[in-house]
């Protein structure tokens, strides 16, 4: 039986905005198994690692996908020489069945022509279509269902991410002058997001949102509490793009890093901590239900996620909407330090809807794993100010920023610098 924990909040609903309000909270320890064991070496972290991503499975992410029962791939179309001949374009499609029906995934690759070895791949999901990464009219353009335009098909403009006036930005020369190769799918093509604030459409959460890769994960359970969600299925693609990269040649997936910004930062976050094979991790601005501590119930919140976003989240979640500080018995902290002691770099938003305070604390807390398995953890005394760098670590690091939500150029330089620059 649930045991009976008193409202804090009348309002819970709504997203608080006073520190004042703010509940005591504690925090779980993450050298500690969930029944109160220390850990007593680092041999023991693969154990704690599985129980926390099993708590994160059961109670708010949803179980993790199963692997596909076959991964087929092709190349599409490549070019050598764009980017004034500094760069090669690859477009790859892929499928979970062996006869290639049912979804697939379209994902663009742009590398670095003239290296000497491997380049690693920054792997990340985008918004609203591969061909706004150049203005390159050879790219494909992709026939996916949208909720951000008024007839639903992708927008048809190229190289949106090359504008500097837009709040999420590509520079591409940037990213592969620092030795990168650069590899992204649409996210809408995965799962896609009904339109959430259109009242009308919100039961698109309970069926439509689970369409794309869903279809290769049979019929849903109407009551089951910890259903695959669409943050499971897009951290399952990236994996999934990551399968295709270590079948690259010419990229070095064993260093690859994963990014991604709001929800698809805290995809990206989400496929970090449960696929190990990510070496780097970069999620930007995810805020709530994804790298801010959910029991600070500061900013977005678990109602608001419940209500606008359900389908992000699984059923069981839910339960904890109604005071965090006293109900959850995780946090995501948690989170974070399933990645350790690979490396994490948290970016936040000034805005208090993301609370980017409670990303900092949620790193703060995560910093023990990492120490705890011989890598150095958070640095800096306290919560940086905007711009600050201080606490961004070798392994650990957080930063955050002011104007606009997306991931500008300033985040990137972020990432290539935390990820550590590559010779060509
Ligand atoms: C909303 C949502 C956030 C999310 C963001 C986005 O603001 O509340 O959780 O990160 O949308 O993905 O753009």
């Amino acid at each position: 039986m649930d045991r009976f924990v008193p409202d804090i909040r009348p309002d819970y609903r709504e997203a608080n905005y006073d520190a004042g309000k703010i509940a005591p909270y504690t925090l779980e320890d993450p050298l500690c198994f969930a029944d109160g064991t220390p850990l007593k070496s680092p041999d023991e972290w693969p154990r704690r690692r599985a129980e926390i991503l099993e708590i994160f499975a059961k109670e708010m992410y949803g179980q993790e996908p199963p692997p596909p029962d076959a991964f087929e791939y092709e190349l599409i179309e490549e070019k050598t020489g764009i980017l004034a001949g500094f760069g090669i374009r690859s477009q790859y499609r892929i499928w979970f069945r062996k006869d290639k029906t049912g979804p697939a995934i379209d994902w663009l690759l742009i590398r670095p022509r003239y290296t000497k070895k491997k380049v690693p791949v920054i792997l990340f999901l985008n918004f609203h279509g591969s061909h706004q990464m150049l203005p390159d009219p050879e790219v494909v353009i992709p026939e996916m269902w949208t909720h951000v335009t008024e007839d639903h098909r992708v927008s048809r403009e190229r190289g949106v991410m090359n504008r500097p006036d837009r709040n999420s930005v590509l520079p591409i020369g940037q990213i592969l002058c620092a030795g990168y190769a650069v590899m992204s799918a649409c996210y809408c093509q995965i799962s896609p997001d009904p339109c959430s604030d259109d009242p009308a459409r919100r039961g698109g959460q309970d069926d439509f949102a689970y369409t794309g890769v869903f279809d290769l994960w049979g019929k849903r359970e109407k009551d089951r509490q910890d259903d695959i969600t669409s943050l499971g299925a897009w951290a399952w693609a990236l994996s999934r793009g990551l399968d295709l990269a270590g079948r690259i040649p010419e990229i070095d997936a064993s260093r690859c890093v994963v990014t991604g910004v709001s929800r698809l930062g805290k995809a990206a976050l989400l496929a970090g901590a449960r696929d190990e094979r990510f070496a780097v991790c970069v999620p930007i601005q995810c805020g709530g239900g994804g790298a801010t501590l959910a029991k600070r119930d500061f900013g977005e919140n678990i109602a608001t996620e419940m209500s606008t976003f359900r389908h992000w989240y699984c059923k069981a979640y839910k339960k904890y909407e109604r005071n965090p500080a006293r109900t959850l018995t995780f946090d995501q902290h948690l989170l974070l330090a399933a990645l350790a002691p690979r490396k994490l770099l948290i970016g936040g938003f000034n805005d208090p809807w993301f609370d980017t305070e409670g990303e900092y604390l949620a790193c703060r807390a995560a910093s023990p794993a990492w120490e705890f398995l011989g890598k150095p953890g958070l640095p800096g005394n306290g919560y940086p100010e905007n711009f600050d760098i201080r606490a961004i670590g070798p392994y650990l690091g957080y930063y955050r920023r002011a104007e606009e939500h997306g991931m500008a150029d300033y985040d990137w330089r972020r990432l290539l610098k935390f990820a550590g620059e590559q010779e060509l």
